[in-house]
């Protein structure tokens, strides 16, 4: 110390890495493009070769199985289990999991465990689900990367419904785990308690049931008419659920205006009314619920506890504060008087009784039967004590919504029916966001295959060889279809592809089917010239071999590669274009058509295109770099392409056709896009009152030279992109903008070939 002051760092320490305030704070409109770079191989402690599927291989799943059925009947004293039996916790917390999946955009999921990261983790629907992730963690650490936490916490809500006697239908490993949180889904407008983001306090009171209260922010309409919705993407009535409030729409009671909640959000997991009965129906049939505190007086979610919680949150400072004084999420008692039997207690009961409301002690309102003397149910805990049996409003639900109980009443006739209907629906629900059946491992995976699993029939003749290709390609350049429009229709039926959910892609060939070959984005005109030649092409191949073929979907790709080779050399650059043999084509049948309406992009900045009759609550080039984000593209990836595709010229055909097209040769894969959006003989004015469309004009002269909308601009505005762009555009910056390109496309034209296993080893 000099002059007792230290030399080097003061006597006070302001921040650290991360201390706010950081650029969010001081820009909350910036585009975040490091968001794209989530989940990175450095967070992740694996050695780079590992695998974890032929980890997984070597697991002995009986042997894990075992294990975990006997730790669920293993009561502990810090977490004591409700009626000696941890599996009804166990189905939730798997329930959980997988259900914050949602159709429209794929993410969510059991897929990479997120449930152990902020913010799902503080939830507070997923009230002590930490707990029951700590009771497995015993089992984690003996079989250690054998098996993922996101495998784990699926197969141990099998193994709970098969302790209990419920048949399972199947389950299939595979989940990687992520390693860090996820910063870049969307789950909704609100903050703590339901302000606007601007309004809220910061503080760690992120999971609090206050926050549940006000849901405006997201719905539209009014709940019972025509223009009631929920905002894209969400599936979640609330911030902080699952799926809808126990206590109803707005905790208002009212079991009508819960059904409805019910079809939304179950509706956007692609979950049908059967499937939605099924599975609340089934999942209600075990356990319990837990309202014994006020919400009050409960400690902080686990991302917000204190230090000594080492991740467990709810701190419940009364009685034992867990086993009969247990608080989860308000409600208190079970609805049915065996909670640890698979049997169809719980829709006699919803029927056999007419339900009254009441509070539980914690003061959340629930429904309790009329009748006096109606079935009881046991204290999960204290010897000879028993409770009236209790319904939450959305179970409510189920009995006064029409089409519900149309479905109840056959499940209750027939509880073989119901049986096999929940089986399917707990399959579905928990390996829906796993993708195409190829990545599916382990024993247990059923053979049956669904229509959720988006099937595609095996290859079953000879795969084109070298020469096949050779051929095949100089037929495509020679059909007389345009380098943009064989780029363009590769493009269109690949980049469908979402890494959240793995659906999509070009593997298939669903582009020829209805939905696809009718969405506006995808010309449907030009595209149905296109499909119409090469199917041309396929054919004539076809009937010149015996048992050798190529499938649409194979051509389609091909007809991309063929396409960018001949755009590259055109520019100077002479570059192979993989191409890895190997998709078929699905058929009608095959296509469930409701589940690929929610591919369709509303708005797609990679082809400018952006539909008007929408509302928007996010800028344009936010909704793109969401699409780069699903495309699963880093920065530069997502930078390369634009520069290519803007070039090879492969818009949306319409108002936005020529916008971002920067070059005089359209169909030449040239680094034009960089060199004019980062020329200074340029000047860029906005054109229209929303900043959605520009010129590019020329200094000297005045005149307008192109046209550009925000999602070409913001490759020169944004501060990381545009070092991107000026990459692109300096000195050997075309040879790097081609090979790059190639790399990504090739990227996006493998996304789905899970039977692949390099696949960067392509031919
Ligand atoms: C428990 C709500 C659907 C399985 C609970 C609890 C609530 C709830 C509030 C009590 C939590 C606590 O305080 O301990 C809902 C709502 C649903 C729904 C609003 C949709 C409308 C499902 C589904 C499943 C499921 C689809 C599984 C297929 C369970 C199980 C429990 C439970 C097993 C008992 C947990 C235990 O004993 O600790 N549910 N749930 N629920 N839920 Fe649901």
């Amino acid at each position: 110390k000099v002059g007792g002051k230290c030399p080097f760092a003061g006597d006070t320490v302001g921040g650290a890495a991360g201390s706010e305030p950081q650029n969010d704070h001081w820009w909350p409109n910036r585009l975040e493009v490091e968001l794209l770079h989530q989940n990175p191989r450095e967070a992740n402690p694996q050695d780079p070769d590992f695998d974890y599927a032929e980890s997984f291989k070597k697991l002995d799943l009986e042997a894990l199985k075992k294990d975990i059925k006997e730790l669920l009947v293993s009561s502990v004293d810090w977490w004591p289990s409700d009626y000696g039996n941890y599996g009804p916790q166990m189905i939730r917390m798997a329930w959980h999991s997988a259900g914050t999946y949602r159709i429209a955009d794929g993410r969510g999921g059991a897929g990479e465990a997120m449930q152990r990261f902020a913010p799902i983790n503080s939830w507070w629907d997923n009230g002590n689900v930490d707990k029951s992730r700590r009771l497995l963690w015993p089992i984690k650490q003996k079989y250690g990367d054998a098996i993922s936490w996101a495998d784990l916490i699926v197969l141990t809500g099998n193994c709970s419904l098969e302790i209990m006697n419920f048949p399972t239908y199947g389950f299939a490993g595979g989940r990687i785990d992520a390693w860090e949180p996820d910063s870049l889904t969307y789950w909704g407008p609100e903050s703590w308690y339901g302000k606007k983001i601007e309004d809220a306090p910061r503080g760690p009171f992120e999971g609090h049931p206050d926050q549940m209260v006000n849901r405006d922010l997201r719905w539209s309409g009014t709940n019972g008419e025509d223009d009631y919705d929920l905002e894209a993407p969400l599936a979640a009535s609330n911030s902080n659920l699952i799926y809808v409030d126990p206590e109803g729409s707005a905790k208002k009671g009212i079991p009508e205006d819960s059904a409805r909640d019910i079809r939304i959000t179950f509706g956007r997991m692609a979950m049908n009314d059967e499937e939605t009965v099924a599975l609340i129906a089934g999942g209600h049939a075990f356990g319990k619920s837990h309202g014994m505190t006020p919400p009050d007086e409960i400690g902080y979610a686990p991302e917000g506890a204190p230090m000594e919680s080492q991740g467990l949150g709810w701190h419940n400072p009364r009685g034992k504060g867990n086993a009969e004084d247990t608080m989860t999420n308000g409600i208190e008692g079970s609805w049915i008087s065996n909670p640890t039997m698979w049997d169809n207690e719980y829709l006699e009961n919803l029927f056999k009784y007419e339900w009254e409301q009441t509070r539980s002690p914690a003061g959340a309102l629930q429904w309790q039967p009329v009748d006096k003397d109606a079935r009881r149910t046991p204290d999960a805990h204290l010897e000879g004590v028993d409770h009236p049996l209790m319904m939450m409003t959305s179970d409510i639900a189920l009995k006064v919504d029409p089409s519900y109980r149309k479905i109840c009443e056959r499940f209750l006739e027939d509880f073989d029916y119901f049986t096999e209907a929940f089986s399917k629906a707990w399959y579905k629900l928990t390996h829906r966001d796993m993708g195409p059946r190829a990545r599916y491992l382990g024993s247990e995976v059923p053979e049956k295959e669904f229509m959720w699993q988006d099937p595609i029939p095996a290859v079953d003749f000879e795969l084109v060889n070298a020469d096949d290709v050779k051929h095949l390609k100089a037929k495509i350049l020679d059909s007389g279809l345009t380098v943009s429009e064989l780029a363009g229709t590769a493009w269109a039926s690949a980049s469908t592809f979402r890494t959240s959910d793995k659906r999509g892609g070009a593997d298939g060939a669903r582009i020829r089917l209805d939905p696809q070959k009718n969405w506006p984005v995808n010309n449907p005109s030009t595209l149905d010239k296109v499909l119409t030649t090469l199917a041309g092409i396929k054919n004539d191949f076809d009937g010149a071999q015996s048992g050798k073929k190529i499938s649409q979907a194979d051509l389609i790709v091909l007809a991309g590669c063929a396409a960018v080779e001949k755009a590259a050399k055109d520019a100077g650059v002479d570059i192979h274009v993989p191409f890895t043999p190997g998709r078929n084509d699905a058929t009608d049948e095959q296509t469930d058509n409701q589940a690929f309406r929610w591919l369709e992009p509303v708005t797609d900045g990679f082809r400018n295109f952006h539909r008007s009759d929408i509302n928007y609550n996010i800028a344009p080039e936010r909704a793109f770099m969401d699409r780069a984000a699903l495309l699963g593209l880093s920065a530069p990836e997502w930078t390369a392409i634009v520069g290519g595709l803007r070039v090879l010229d492969v818009n949306t055909e319409g108002h936005y056709k020529q916008h971002g097209v920067f070059t005089d040769k359209p169909g030449v894969l040239s680094n034009d896009f960089f060199l004019n959006l980062t020329s200074t003989d340029f000047e860029w004015k906005k054109v229209d009152e929303d900043g959605m469309e520009f010129t590019l004009d020329d200094r000297k002269s005045g005149e307008t030279k192109f046209k550009a909308t925000r999602c070409d601009l913001i490759f020169g505005a944004n501060s990381q992109l545009r070092q991107l762009s000026e990459f692109y555009a300096q000195k050997g910056g075309q040879e790097k903008l081609v090979r790059d390109f190639v790399a990504a496309w090739n990227k996006v034209m493998m996304h789905d070939r899970f039977d692949v296993a390099d696949k960067n080893s392509a031919a």
